[in-house]
Order: structure tokens, then C-alpha cells, then sequence
């Protein structure tokens, strides 16, 4: 770590101490006798004077109810916001993994960041397989994994997908790409040996990855399978949902029928025989039995009203994968140019996605132009990655701390890009660059923009760095 970054690591944790002792209603003194401190010394691990040590974590998780990573910031490894992974960096991290104990796949790391929870790999499929049967023997499978997979190929792949007992076989070329759910197997091969048959396997966690995965760890396995939601389209998932808020809010149907002036009768068809046992489960994702009515517009505003949300909280999201996977080709891919058609800075190419992830963006970039304009500035609430496909290098500027920056990223290169950060590509030689972006949310979801929106004056930059007690020793 360097000076500076070590330095910005120590201010975050001072900020993050400061703030849980003010969640614990804990002064400079308290904090001190409970933590074993020397009397006059927080103020200084708050300030940051004082670096993080990892007794006083400890402490602090021991006697303070809270856990070591509620006071241990991330690493900022994007100083620039932007970082480049060289194909040279990539190649030298070439590993081969042996499935049934012959060569499979050679992964290479891409770029990633510490700030995103993107684990990308460039994948080239060591396995030739002669036909396109799912049941080839050859083929060997994962037990599928925890992140979201967006794939894009290149070259004669075959992709593999499993959803329930049934396996799949759809043959790939370039530009084709697929997004995957979690834990669903798979596996990759090349259809020839003499043309590049690879991936780039781009994996994500999003939100699952972080606190709900560790909040769940604890609850367990009966609660976790409880708290699943069904999506839009099961017959459950509106019910299921207004269920969970009459359970939280200890509502009975009757008084429920009495806020919103609905009949009796409707209400069990919109949320079922009123078992409210707050789960908004499952059970019935299958279709069978359970209540199917879906709320009209004004009932649903009936029902938020009366249950103290927001409408947007009654409904579902919907996917639109199939058995697990949406499945974009390129050849019917739709393209767009951008800014407009005069004289266009990019084609932009939509790859696979699925509404689940409203948050996900996945593009091809096709560069046009020798000097981008200021039309071409591309910013986005989203984290960044991108790939540069084919044989043309390509330059990226962007703007970040009032700075603006300039880079020549080479075929193979890659790069992180941090949240709203300003890009634009432009052409850095006769050949158009082609590149892969993929761009996801991380932990700041709508939820969590619309909590900054409503904070009092002064409130988003205490938010991010904690610096004073919440309230005055002196008084007014
Ligand atoms: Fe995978």
C-alpha cells in the first residue's frame, strides 16, 4: 500500500470509529473505559492520528456489539478512477485447471477492484468436442457458483447451462453472450482447435455478495430458503409481498379491508387466505394453489397507502431468463449509434441482461471516431469494466478530480472504472477498436440514493467520513 493510500485507509477507519461510537451513544470517555484506552487518546483514533490496530478491533467487537468489519473500511485501489489490468499483467497470471485430470480451461485474470465486486476472467477452452450434444461425456461440469455470470465469446464455443435435471448445448460464435443466475452449472468447449475459442467470463456478486450473505450465514438455512421472493409472473409474488408488510405491521385482513375500503372477499384474492406469517414465502412459487389476482393500479395505491409504503414496494421485478439464462446472439442483437447518427462517436451493441438486474448494463462498443466530442462523454451511476476486443488499440480519457487523463489501452488490455466518472473512447489508429463494457451497481442500490436524497443538510458528507461526536460537550 502506498503513502497515500495507507493514509486514506486510516482516515476511513478514524471516520467509521467515530460513527459506531455515536450509533452506540458512546462519548470520548465511555469509549475509553470500555475499550481499555488511555484516557484522552480516542479523540486521536478518531482524528486518524492514531492508525487502526487490530487490539483495539478486537476490543471494540468484544465489548461493543458490533463485528471487526463494521469498523474496517475497503481499500481505495483506484486513486486515478481508472485502473488498467496490461494484457502483459493478464497473460502472466495464465493458469491451467485440470478437469478429470486433463487440461479444461486456461483463465487469465482481467481487470478488478477492490471497489467492485467484478471478478472477471478471460477463459480459453482447452476441450474440442466433435458434436453439440449436452450429454457429451467430455464435457465436464461445475456445480455451478455464488456470482452472476455475464459471458461474452469469441470464436466457435460451445456453452453448457443445467437447470433442474435437464441439460443444454447452444453452439456460440463471436459476439454472442449469455447472463447466468447463481449456482446454476455450466461449462464452456471449443467446437475447433485451429481458430481462439475463449470467454470473457465476467462475474459479479452485486448484492449478494457482502452483508445479506453473511446476515443469512447466521439466520440460517430455514430462514434464508423463507425469505426468498418469488419474481413477477409467479402467482405468489404480489401476494407473497403484501403477506410480509400485513405480518410486519400486525395487520388482520379485517383492518385491512377497513383502511383501504376493499371487500373482504378481494383482499383474499389479492393476498391470499391471510396466513400472515410474514414471510412472503415460497411455497406456492410453482404455481399451485394459492390466490392469483393481481392488484389494479388504484387498488394497489389502496394498499400502499393503508400499509404506510410505496407502491414500487408491492411489486415484484421480473426476469425474463429461461431455465436460468437470457441468451442474447449477436446476429439479432440490437445496434445504435450515439450520440446520433451525424457523424456518430459509437455503436453500441446490447449483449445479454435480464430486468432482475435493472442495474446491469451490458454493451459492445463499436469506436468511431478519431476525436471524441464532448457529446461523447459517457458517465454512468454504475461500476465499470472493459475489455478491448479485437486487434485495434483504443484511447479512453477521462475526468476524475478535476483532472482530466488520457490512456492508449492495447487489444487484451482491460480496465475498472469507478462510478460517474466521465469517459470517452476515441480511435487511436486506422483500425475501429471494438470494446466489451460491463457495467453493474454495487452497494449504493436506489434504496440507498433515495436515503442520501432525504438526509438533513450537512448529512452526505458526515455520511462518508464520521467526523465528530453527535453532539457538543459545551452545549449549544
Ligand atoms: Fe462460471
Amino acid at each position: 500500500m502506498s503513502a497515500t493510500a495507507a493514509e486514506g485507509f486510516s482516515r476511513r477507519a478514524a471516520a467509521l470509529l467515530r460513527s459506531a461510537a455515536n450509533d452506540l451513544k458512546r462519548d470520548d470517555e465511555n469509549a475509553e473505559r470500555e475499550l481499555g484506552l488511555e484516557p484522552g487518546t480516542f479523540a486521536d483514533h478518531t482524528s486518524g492520528k492514531r492508525p487502526l490496530d487490530w487490539a483495539l478491533l478486537r476490543r471494540a467487537a468484544e465489548v461493543w456489539p458490533l463485528n471487526e468489519r463494521d469498523l474496517l473500511p475497503v481499500h481505495d485501489d483506484c486513486p486515478a478512477g481508472l485502473s488498467v489490468l496490461r494484457a502483459k499483467e493478464s497473460l502472466g497470471s495464465s493458469r491451467v485447471l485440470a478437469r478429470g485430470g486433463e487440461g479444461y480451461y486456461e483463465y487469465r485474470d482481467t481487470a478488478m477492484s477492490r471497489i467492485a465486486s467484478y471478478r472477471p476472467e478471460w477463459i480459453r477452452m482447452l476441450r474440442v468436442v466433435e458434436d453439440n450434444r449436452a450429454d457429451n461425456p467430455r464435457v465436464q461440469w461445475n456445480h455451478g457458483h455464488l456470482l452472476y455470470q455475464f459471458t461474452y465469446f469469441v470464436g466457435p464455443v460451445n456453452y453448457y447451462y443445467r437447470w433442474g435435471d435437464t441439460s443444454y448445448c447452444v453452439p456460440m460464435e463471436t459476439g454472442d453472450s449469455v447472463w447466468g443466475l447463481p449456482f446454476a452449472p455450466h461449462s464452456f468447449t471449443a467446437r475447433s482447435d485451429s481458430e481462439p475459442a475463449y470467454i470473457l467470463a465476467l462475474t459479479y456478486g452485486g448484492a449478494l455478495v457482502g452483508d445479506a450473505q453473511r446476515e443469512l450465514a447466521v439466520l440460517g438455512r430455514r430462514p434464508a430458503h423463507d425469505l426468498a421472493l418469488p419474481v413477477a409472473g409467479s402467482p405468489s409474488s404480489q401476494p407473497g409481498l403484501i403477506r410480509s408488510f400485513m405480518a410486519a405491521r400486525c395487520l388482520t385482513p379485517a383492518e385491512l379491508a377497513d383502511r383501504t375500503g376493499l371487500a373482504a372477499d378481494r383482499l383474499t384474492e389479492l393476498c391470499g387466505p391471510g396466513d400472515t406469517d410474514g414471510r412472503g414465502g415460497t411455497d406456492d412459487t410453482d404455481g399451485r394453489g394459492g390466490p392469483g389476482d393481481t392488484a389494479t393500479e388504484s387498488e394497489l395505491a389502496l394498499l400502499a397507502e393503508a400499509l404506510g409504503v410505496s407502491v414500487r414496494d408491492l411489486l415484484a421485478p421480473r426476469s425474463t431468463s429461461h431455465r436460468g439464462v437470457s441468451i442474447q446472439h449477436g446476429r439479432d442483437a440490437r445496434s445504435w449509434d450515439h450520440p446520433g447518427k451525424d457523424g456518430p462517436a459509437y455503436r453500441f451493441t446490447q449483449l445479454a441482461g435480464d430486468p432482475l438486474h435493472p442495474h446491469t448494463t451490458a454493451l459492445q462498443v463499436d469506436v468511431r471516431a478519431a476525436a471524441a466530442s464532448d457529446d461523447a462523454r459517457l458517465v454512468t451511476h454504475q461500476h465499470q469494466y472493459l475489455y478491448v476486443l479485437g486487434d485495434a488499440p483504443v484511447e479512453v480519457s477521462w475526468e476524475h478530480d478535476g483532472r482530466r487523463r488520457t490512456d492508449v489501452l492495447e487489444p487484451g488490455d482491460s480496465a475498472y472504472i469507478e462510478p460517474l466518472v466521465p469517459l470517452t473512447f476515441s480511435t487511436a489508429g486506422d483500425t475501429l477498436p471494438r470494446l466489451l463494457l460491463l457495467r453493474i451497481a454495487g452497494a449504493v442500490t436506489p434504496d440507498v440514493r433515495y436515503a442520501l436524497g432525504s438526509m438533513a443538510h450537512g448529512g452526505i458528507d458526515r455520511y462518508i467520513a464520521e467526523d465528530r461526536l453527535w453532539y457538543s460537550k459545551e452545549g449549544n
